[in-house]
């Protein structure tokens, strides 16, 4: 498996930038003032992750998918992996994600790559998104924030 940023003017892998946040009018918004990686498997594209510098040294993980087929295998962890490093050689020191407070599985799993809970932004999902979200039976309505210090 290869990582690669994806150039301004190549295609982004749609599909699966939707498989994580499912407003297509928040992903426009964000992803030509990020950087878009794609982890590449026999030419097949198997993960991507868009990284956005937000703050002086402070960068957010905007989005990060894997493809169905490909989840479990280690994969996101590896692209979490290479965040850090691209993050870090840019000079940021504090790499921050968001995800909801329906998403368990994201929680363990961003915990799991060391992200620690930093705060609750509150009744953003029902503010940013039209339609309903739920997941796990729970209604998404707060961003739980986390954040990883890269000192
Ligand atoms: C979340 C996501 C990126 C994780 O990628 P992945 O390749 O499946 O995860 P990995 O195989 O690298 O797992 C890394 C660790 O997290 C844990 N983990 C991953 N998904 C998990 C889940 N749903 N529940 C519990 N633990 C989970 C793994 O068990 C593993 O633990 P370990 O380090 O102890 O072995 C992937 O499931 C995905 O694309 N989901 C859909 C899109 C999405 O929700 N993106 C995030 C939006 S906030």
């Amino acid at each position: 498996m290869k990582i690669r940023k994806l150039q301004s003017g190549e295609e982004v892998p749609l599909d699966l930038l939707l498989l994580a946040d499912p407003s297509r009018r928040m992903i426009e918004q964000y992803i030509n003032r990020g950087e878009c990686f794609a982890a590449e498997m026999e030419g097949k594209i198997a993960g991507v992750y868009v990284l956005l510098a937000t703050r002086p040294a402070t960068a957010e993980l905007v989005n990060i998918a894997v493809a169905e087929e490909h989840q479990g295998q280690g994969i996101g962890k590896q692209l979490v992996c290479d965040a850090i490093r691209n993050a870090r050689l840019s000079g940021v020191k504090t790499l921050e994600v968001g995800t909801g407070n329906s998403s368990i599985g994201q929680l363990a799993f961003y915990q799991k790559c060391g992200f620690r809970i930093m705060g609750i932004d509150r009744d953003f999902f029902i503010r940013h998104y039209p339609e309903e979200i739920v997941e796990n039976g729970i209604q998404c309505r707060d961003m739980i924030r986390l954040s990883l210090d890269l000192d």
